[in-house]
């Protein structure tokens, strides 16, 4: 789609928020006060989450011109564009079509989703059946090593997309995982990630999963081929493995298996293309935790749990497509995220989730987020005209609250932040007589309420403060909080959740008019490292064409390393 996208500033929209951001005064505690209904007024249900955004700094006005702000940008058209598989992404030319990796099978005689002469339907459920087939004999042990042993241990090798989903969803879903089977993941070329991660595991136990879009990233192909190098030597080390290519071969075949859309790449590697799983290229990296590249997650948690994982998305994508915008989650947050950004001045969100299986669920929106928003033109080129993509960041709480919730509560900055948990927790444990669930849930409600309505300073004075340290102890509150809750942290409900944030920074990206779906900003940084590569190696000609402060920091390196 070539056409120009519209510039959301120059809408009547646009207009009318800035002068309602100019009318309005913040007043949490007064609109509460003034609003017994304001909580249901503001509370949506997506799938099996409830997400209350009541104590944001939004009346009903904003949400409806945040809601005609949708309309003049064409959101309508544009999910329309993206669901169907138009090129939404514009410089790469391609469909964007996560969204059909979890569709169901039509019925026969329904219509399947044909983009670009690809029978999209049929190819998915080709592969997802190819996936579940491979999980299955792993799992049950009818695939074995070259000795014959089941495997135990899964490593996956992969970066950015290939990394951060598989390995988020692994650790939010851990208790679904089967006794006996362990992954782990590889990403950075800093030798120390596969040296630890292999340290202690056994060469005839361990299939590798090497996973890259393109088969073509320096961290994974190098981290893939000192696996190789690690399970040949060991393999040798422990008497299994003769010294011949054949037995190498063989080695590979048993132990490494592949992801990636370039399969011709992946049998250059070495790898059997019987063994490589595929997906397309109008699966963004950073949207593919649901295509093959979920083999780690498909084989951690079974086939079905894997199925249940891609109905959550499916629930969420039906949900984003049919709900009209004055109850669609996905779009309602997404506005609230320009609200917060374009008048309320946000640079930064927080997502603090409640659930320690969540640990990497902030790592993971940054690169969803960030790499899809982090844009300076639009669509056509041309400059935006307005910030984008603001900075994702966060920890599980309490360890947050305990860190950096001070500058959130008392700091000169607005930062919007989205609290998630689950009613039912994973290990369910008492202290006594304290659930301990309990207890950590409700730092989570009185988190959102200290900043919601803080505490003023006649308050402190109450507690019989020394009047020299009340303004130290003063909470201007009026800082805006969405909360999340979903009944547990199933396969289901986190797939709900990662599509909910999905489309969120869709629809931030159809506001500010930017392709979401490519990373031009990742590639100087890589082709440079490549060219910096020799001098770092010493070559005096490449050490020579760097500019004075990177051929000093080379020399002084190499001078360190000795
Ligand atoms: O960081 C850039 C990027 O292209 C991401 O978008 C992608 O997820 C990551 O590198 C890994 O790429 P690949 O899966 O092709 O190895």
């Amino acid at each position: 789609m070539s056409t120009a996208p519209i510039d959301a500033t120059t809408t009547t929209a646009w207009a009318d928020l800035t002068a309602h951001h100019s009318d309005l005064t913040s007043d949490l505690r007064g609109w509460f006060a003034a609003d017994p209904q304001r909580a249901e007024r503001f509370t949506h249900r997506a799938g099996d989450l409830y997400v209350d955004l009541s104590k944001n700094l939004i009346t009903e006005e904003t949400v409806a011109l945040l809601t005609r702000l949708a309309d003049e940008v064409g959101l309508a058209g544009r999910l329309d564009a993206m669901f169907t598989g138009e090129h939404i992404n514009v410089t790469e030319d391609r469909a964007v079509l996560h969204t059909a990796l979890r569709r169901p099978l039509p019925e026969d005689g329904d219509a399947h989703l044909v983009v670009d002469d690809q029978d999209v339907d049929e190819d998915v459920h080709e592969v997802r059946a190819a996936l579940a087939d491979f999980a299955d004999k792993v799992r049950s042990g009818e695939w074995t090593g070259v000795t014959g042993k089941r495997v135990e241990t899964v490593v996956n090798i992969g970066i950015g997309g290939s990394d951060l989903g598989p390995v988020m969803a692994y650790e939010a879903l851990e208790p679904y995982v089967q006794d006996g089977l362990e992954v782990r993941f590889v990403s950075n070329i800093d030798p120390t990630d596969v040296a630890q991660k292999t340290a202690d595991l056994d060469p005839e136990t361990t299939l590798f999963i090497v996973a890259s879009k393109t088969f073509g990233t320096l961290e994974t192909l190098t981290n893939a081929r000192l696996a190789r190098e690690w399970l040949w030597t060991s393999l040798a080390g422990a008497g299994a493995l003769a010294d011949t290519d054949d037995a190498r071969r063989d080695a590979v075949a048993k132990h490494f298996v592949a992801v990636s859309t370039a399969l011709d790449k992946v049998a250059d590697f070495g790898i059997d293309p019987a063994n490589a799983f595929g997906f397309w290229d109008w699966v963004g990296g950073r949207y593919s935790v649901d295509s093959a590249i979920g083999l780690s997650l498909a084989i951690a948690i079974g086939p079905d749990g894997f199925e249940e994982f891609l109905g959550g998305f499916h629930t969420m994508d039906e949900h984003f497509r049919t709900a009209p915008i004055s109850e669609n989650v996905p779009a309602l947050m997404g506005l609230l995220n320009i609200w917060n950004v374009n008048f309320l001045g946000a640079e930064t969100h927080a997502v603090l989730p409640y659930a320690q299986q969540l640990n990497r669920f902030p790592a993971y929106l940054q690169q969803l987020t960030m790499e899809s928003n982090g844009k300076s033109v639009r669509w056509d080129g041309s400059p935006v005209t307005s910030q984008t993509g603001e900075v994702f960041w966060g920890e599980p709480g309490t360890n947050g609250q305990h860190a950096f919730y001070q500058l959130i509560h008392q700091g000169t900055r607005l930062i919007p932040a989205d609290f998630i948990a689950f009613a039912q927790p994973a290990y369910p444990l008492a202290d006594g007589d304290t659930d301990v669930h309990g207890l950590f849930l409700a730092n989570f409600f009185a988190q959102t309420k200290a900043l919601a309505f803080g505490k003023t300073a006649d308050e402190v004075r109450a507690e019989g403060t020394d009047e020299s340290i009340v303004p130290a102890r003063v909470f201007s509150g009026n800082r805006p909080t969405t909360s999340i809750l979903g009944p547990a942290l199933t396969p289901a409900v986190l797939g709900q959740l990662v599509a909910l944030y999905e489309h969120i920074t869709f629809v931030q990206g159809v506001v500010w008019g930017i392709d979401s779906f490519d990373q031009w900003g990742v590639e100087l940084g890589k082709k440079l490292a490549l060219e910096v590569a020799p001098a770092v190696a010493g070559d005096a000609e490449a050490l020579a064409a760097q500019d004075s402060s990177t051929k000093a920091l080379i020399e002084t390196y190499q001078a360190l390393r000795g």
